[in-house]
């Protein structure tokens, strides 16, 4: 596939074309949605996360592939989305699920081959959908052939300068070069065996050992980069989801540094007033900068969005000022939990701090590192993210509690301006799969804390397509490489469609929605008198209430358009959400 085949814009009067078939489409929303495909498709995009390797499996090995997704792309343009963004299916060894890169510009065997990834793409654009790809620039795989050379080629060389190697302290270099922790528990610091058998240096690596961190001062490193990412962009990619972007830069000397006690999530904690001098270094900019440079040198508008869990909002903003990225994921937003206080609290910080510098507001509630929002909406007790569920932990959630706040949450967030990100499963209500056994269990969180944190296996769970078929349609032969829950029939897709008060049907409706009435590209006006636990607010034509308290809520008299629960008289019950026009 060339570049030229794949790099065209979606055809506008194609979109148009889809949403003349609704009989009240607004001529005005209509215009607007043709305008955006052409320009700045992302300032207003639901963007779609398929985790490739729990979406559908074409091979029944029991792990998603490629060719599974393709098949399947067709119920993403039917659910309304813009955009899907691809978790990493490079050539790996899959200690981290595939975020332990091997080859940045293969695929793995496990997932398809790159004739598999131009198909996917080739039925993308052909469904008007666009394709976003994971990059993981901050450590490679420890079985990549660049730090397979710099283990051979030993102390002082130039192959150990792409990486952070360090002598170790004490007197025999026998201690870590510095205090510092992985995300995912234990030290941040692995030593080597040199090629004369004795124990020798040490490299760093903010997540597993099998992840060695790059040294992003190395002018060799921002060139291999470079080169990445135009062979993705050559085959017509979209954009790139950056993993990690706030830690490519670390402190010069290597510091220690003590995080706060409860620093377990992707932040890896952070005092009050300090910035770890692992995270959000302001030499990470420049490196954007270049990238940014890269992207605008090819036609159509390809985006990066970054995947910085760096607080506050304000700081955020600087990852997405006009000369670098173009989004950046609102996790404050997704920890903003269901409290009508904070949720407001949130929109109007990320509104302000993203419009300060040009870039839309994103909205994000779920995906492959966090408890699903089904679950985790109603855990009555605090989890670090990254911590994850499991059958012991504290506080677990009811889940018609959760499921019910889950779909009062999603319909504010798909009413909000801005560019949105669903997760996949999240459509079907899916909660947190629980009860997976200890045996089953894969993330490196849960063996580097030896089960002290269950990690985030219990929402990589495989999807349920069909309630009647083997591994609910995941694939033919029954085969999953985490256990499906007995009771995911009852969320498979085929269940959900054509069902009314589906959460998959709730879903289509928002989109559909948001797109005629143009939500996107709207704006909030907060709304008064409805008291402390409910968010009121207009977007456009639509008022969106939802109700966070245990007290019912008076609704006006008006056209109702979207409820997350039947409406059942004049008034909105706890944890429900309502869209009306008026
Ligand atoms: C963030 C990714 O989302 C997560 O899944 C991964 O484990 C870490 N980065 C390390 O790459």
């Amino acid at each position: 596939m060339s570049l030229d085949e794949t790099a065209q814009p979606t055809d506008p009067l194609d979109s148009s074309a889809d949403t003349d078939s609704s009989a009240d489409t607004d001529l005005d929303a209509e215009l607007a949605t043709v305008v955006e495909a052409d320009s700045e498709w992302w300032r207003t995009a639901v963007i779609y996360q398929i985790y490739p390797r729990s979406f559908a499996d074409s091979d029944g090995d029991g792990i998603g592939d490629l060719p599974g997704i393709t098949r399947r792309l067709d119920s993403l343009a039917d659910l309304g989305v813009d955009a899907v963004w691809l978790s990493p299916f490079y050539t790996s060894p899959q200690k981290d699920a595939g975020y332990d890169v091997a080859d940045y510009c293969d695929v793995d065997p496990l997932f398809g081959t790159l004739a598999d990834f131009d198909a996917l793409r080739a039925k993308a654009t052909a469904l008007g959908l666009r394709v976003i790809v994971d990059i993981v620039p901050n450590h490679s795989s420890s079985a990549h052939p660049w730090f397979q050379a710099a283990l051979e080629a030993g102390p002082g060389s130039v192959e150990r300068s792409h990486y952070l190697f360090r002598d170790g302290r004490g007197s025999n270099g026998e201690l870590p070069p510095n205090n510092w922790k992985s995300v995912f528990g234990g030290d941040a610091w692995s030593r080597v065996t040199e090629a004369d058998g004795t124990p020798g240096q040490w490299y760093l690596h903010l997540f597993d050992s099998s992840q060695p961190d790059f040294d992003w001062t190395s002018e060799w490193v921002r060139e291999q980069f470079l080169g990445v990412l135009r062979f993705w962009l050559d085959r017509g990619v979209d954009g790139f989801r950056v993993d990690v972007a706030h830690g490519m830069i670390k402190k010069a000397g290597l510091p220690d540094y003590t995080p706060p006690a409860d620093g377990g999530s992707m932040g890896g904690g952070q005092n009050e007033g300090e910035t770890p001098p692992y995270w959000a270094q302001d030499g990470v900019h420049e490196i954007y900068r270049s990238w940014r440079k890269v992207l605008d040198s090819y036609p159509g508008e390809r985006i990066l969005v970054a995947e910085a869990w760096v607080e506050p909002l304000a700081k955020l903003a600087n990852w997405v000022r006009p000369d670098e990225m173009q989004q950046a994921f609102n996790f404050s937003y997704l920890e903003s939990g269901w409290s009508a206080s904070s949720i407001r609290r949130v929109i109007d910080a990320s509104i302000e701090v993203f419009s300060s510098v040009g870039a839309p507001s994103t909205w994000v509630l779920s995906n492959h590192d966090v408890v699903r929002h089904a679950s985790r909406l109603a855990l009555t007790a605090d989890n670090p993210q990254g911590a994850g569920i499991g059958p012991k932990s504290k506080g677990l959630p009811d889940r018609a509690i959760g499921l019910a706040r889950a779909r009062a949450a999603s319909a504010v967030m798909l009413a909000l301006p801005g560019s949105a990100y669903l997760y996949q499963g999240e459509e079907l209500g899916l909660p947190e799969a629980i009860d997976l056994p200890d045996e089953a269990r894969q993330d490196p969180t849960w063996f580097r804390t030896r089960g002290e944190r269950y990690g985030r296996d219990g929402c990589r769970v495989p999807l349920p397509w069909e309630a009647a078929s083997p591994a609910f349609g995941f694939n033919t032969t029954g085969e999953s490489w985490l256990p499906q829950p007995a009771d995911w029939g009852a969320y498979a897709r085929d269940t959900e469609t054509g069902d009314p008060s589906s959460t998959l049907e709730l879903y289509r409706l928002a989109l559909d929605t948001r797109s005629r009435l143009a939500l996107g590209s709207g704006s909030v006006e907060w709304l008064s008198g409805y008291g402390p636990e409910v968010v009121a607010f207009r977007n456009g034509d639509v008022t969106v209430i939802a109700n966070t308290g245990a007290i019912p809520v008076e609704l006006p008299v008006a056209e109702e358009l979207l409820s997350t629960v039947p409406l059942d008289g004049a008034a909105l019950p706890s944890d429900a959400t309502v869209w009306l026009r008026s």
